[in-house]
């Protein structure tokens, strides 16, 4: 047996705006951050695929479906679509042989930062560069397939940025495009502590949606017209205005009620020492939040007030790069 071990690793993401309203139609800005996570892979004798992740989750699959070896009962459906993706790898290549990954993140899971698709696109290209590696259009494709199994009206969003970096626009009918920006953004996201399901909170907004069909066609606008405004101000890099337009965004995700209680007390606190704009980023409902600060002196100083009320929080730029391997 070859003792081969491969790696690669993808960022994290944030979406900037648009949230939601995007999966009506609308545009949403979405980034990568400089925050990663990396797979090892590696043949075992046996055939099977073993998942170990540094979240304490740890799973073997193979044709006797899946045994946890590592963590509570979320295991299975958190490593699952891990497996798919790795598996659409291993059947892409003509290879039954075993192997097994290590993954182990920078930033938390659960929150709407990207931890799911990261995993899945870091595994699938580690796994993929142990026999004859494809591009990195081949590698999104198979983290998107698995991805769906689990979040079905996924917008493909988090893969596709995890896979090549950036700040990308993205609608359901235009589908990417990559946008430039003039100038260097710096954040800080904050923790909430509450993890959220993405799909419960789709669903909390589709039924939002229909008992208020008319305000919400009306909020979809308003979100529209904030993300092309925030487009202009990205390009333009004025940093300021892209502040205002994230409070604004705040503001509708706040009336169609996937704000928190806490997201709410993270803004506040990071407004409070200076951030230029804040909101909550992803599915909401507790998660996590992002603030805009004009240096990196005022993202210490925002992270530092966010840690000492409590929260954690962690000082993130844009990565440019996606997919290492
Ligand atoms: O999974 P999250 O927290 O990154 O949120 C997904 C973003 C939504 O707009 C709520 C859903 C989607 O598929 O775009």
């Amino acid at each position: 047996m070859k003792s081969l071990i491969r790696v690669a690793s993808a960022p994290g993401k944030i979406i900037l705006f648009g949230e939601h309203f995007v999966v009506y139609g609308t545009t949403a800005v979405v980034a990568a951050i400089n925050r990663r996570t990396t797979a090892r892979a590696q043949l075992v004798d046996k055939n099977k695929v073993i998942i170990r992740s540094d979240i304490g989750s740890a799973a073997e699959f193979g044709d006797f479906g899946a045994k946890v070896l590592e963590g509570g009962r979320d295991t299975k459906a958190i490593l699952a679509p891990l497996y798919g993706a790795i598996r659409s790898v291993l059947i892409a290549h003509s290879q039954n042989s075993g192997v097994q990954v290590e993954l182990k993140s920078q930033f938390p899971y659960g929150i709407g930062l990207g931890s799911s698709a990261a995993s899945c696109v870091a595994s699938a290209a580690a796994v993929d560069s142990l026999f004859r590696p494809h591009d990195k259009n081949w590698i999104c494709e198979r983290a998107l397939e698995s991805e769906r199994m689990i979040h079905k009206n996924s917008s493909g969003a988090d893969c596709y940025i995890c896979t090549f970096g950036g700040i990308m626009r993205y609608g359901r009918d235009d589908g990417y495009t990559r946008i430039v920006t003039k100038s260097r953004l710096r954040l800080v996201v904050s923790n909430t502590g509450i993890r959220h399901s993405t799909g419960e909170l789709v669903e909390r907004v589709r039924k939002f949606r229909q008992d208020n069909l008319a305000s919400f066609k009306d909020l979809s606008t308003q979100a529209n017209e904030i993300c092309i405004k925030a487009l202009q101000s990205i390009k333009s890099g004025k940093i300021d205005k892209l502040g205002r337009l994230m409070l604004d965004n705040q503001e509708l995700l706040r009336k169609i009620g996937v704000s928190h209680r806490k997201a709410e007390a993270l803004i506040d606190l990071s407004m409070r020492a200076g951030a230029i704009g804040a909101k909550i980023t992803g599915a909401g409902g507790g998660g996590a939040v992002i603030a805009l600060a004009s240096s990196s002196a005022e993202c210490a100083r925002i992270a530092r007030a966010i840690r000492r009320a409590g929260y954690g929080s962690m000082e993130v730029e844009l990565d440019s790069r996606g997919l290492v391997r």
